[in-house]
């Protein structure tokens, strides 16, 4: 008996240090991340040969905020058979799944629970660590309606994973009732601002600004007024344009930035 168990055990170890060393050898072709066609220059509309959760996660954030954009698609010419006429909105924008379930992801029960965004529907908070086969299911069922034309299988499932995983709890950085910045490490948030951002946006945010005449719109104009939308962003990028993302360095990380890019010129 003894002799079998240090035989198996004898196997075991074998059998790990083959497989660790078999992993290692293939690890390194897996690491070959470039040899392919010119899909891997493509980093707005693109996809990575060997895609990381994180990245699977954050192109399902750009997706739920405007699949158009993300996905280089027309944007549908109808207002969406599921939104309310009573509601204020009309078009394509009600076709943005933030559009009728909100940044804060709550829907009728966060910040669009009033305003011109509001359609009394429920959030996809409940969905937090849902079958990601069935959520894609629903997406095509007769409540969403979107097709393969406008989103296709794979990038439904990336849409799924961040409904199920990528979701994160606004209510720690925002509150939901005033909309107000719940404040974050200002100094962290500088330090990566100007470190990443910048290059972009500027020191002081206004390299960009996508206001109409005297109405300026910064970064730091968003940031204080949505802080919910403009948390989205720094996880997931902004659908459309070469943006970054901090989706790899969590969420209290773009809390910070969050937090300091809202102390930035309006
Ligand atoms: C025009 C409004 C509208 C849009 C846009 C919309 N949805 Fe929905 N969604 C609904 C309605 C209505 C329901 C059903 C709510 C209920 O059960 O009462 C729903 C339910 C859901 C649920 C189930 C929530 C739960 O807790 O069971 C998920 C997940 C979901 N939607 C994800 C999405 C995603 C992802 C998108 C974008 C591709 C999207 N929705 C776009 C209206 C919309
Ligand atoms: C590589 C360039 C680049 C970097 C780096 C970058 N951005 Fe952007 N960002 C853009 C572009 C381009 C836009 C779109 C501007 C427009 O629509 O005119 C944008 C838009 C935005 C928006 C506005 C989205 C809206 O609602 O219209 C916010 C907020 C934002 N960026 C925040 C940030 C933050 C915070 C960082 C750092 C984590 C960052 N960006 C890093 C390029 C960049």
């Amino acid at each position: 008996m003894r002799n079998a168990i240090f035989a198996m055990k004898t196997v075991w170890v074998a059998g790990m240090v083959w497989g660790f060393l078999g992993q290692a050898a293939v690890g390194s072709d897996d690491l070959n991340d470039y040899a392919h066609s010119k899909e891997a220059q493509e980093y707005i509309h693109g996809s990575p040969e060997q895609p990381t959760d994180t990245w699977i996660l954050s192109s399902g954030g750009r997706i739920y905020d405007n699949w158009w954009n993300a996905l280089d698609r027309d944007p549908p010419e109808t207002t969406h058979p599921s939104y309310p006429e009573a509601s204020k909105k009309s078009g394509a924008t009600t076709w943005r799944c933030k559009e009728c379930h909100g940044w804060d992801y709550r829907g009728a029960d966060g910040i669009y629970s009033s305003g011109s965004h509001y359609t009394g529907i429920p959030g996809i908070y409940g969905a937090i660590g849902g079958n990601e086969t069935a959520i894609a299911t629903l997406l095509r069922g007769p409540d969403h309606g979107y097709t393969e034309d406008m989103i296709n299988d794979e990038e439904l499932a990336r849409l799924a994973a961040f409904v199920s995983r990528g979701q994160v709890d606004i209510s720690r950085y925002v509150n939901l009732e005033t909309r107000e910045i719940i404040w974050g490490d200002l100094n962290r948030g500088r330090a990566i601002f100007q470190s990443t951002c910048a290059a972009c946006h500027g020191f002081d945010g206004r390299a960009y600004d996508w206001g109409e005449g005297d109405e300026h719109a910064y970064v730091g104009t968003e940031a204080a007024a949505a802080p919910d939308e403009v948390i989205g962003k720094i996880l997931n990028g902004h659908p459309g344009v070469a943006m970054i993302n901090l989706r790899a360095f969590g969420p209290d990380a773009a809390h910070d930035v969050l937090s300091y890019v809202a102390t930035l010129p309006q």
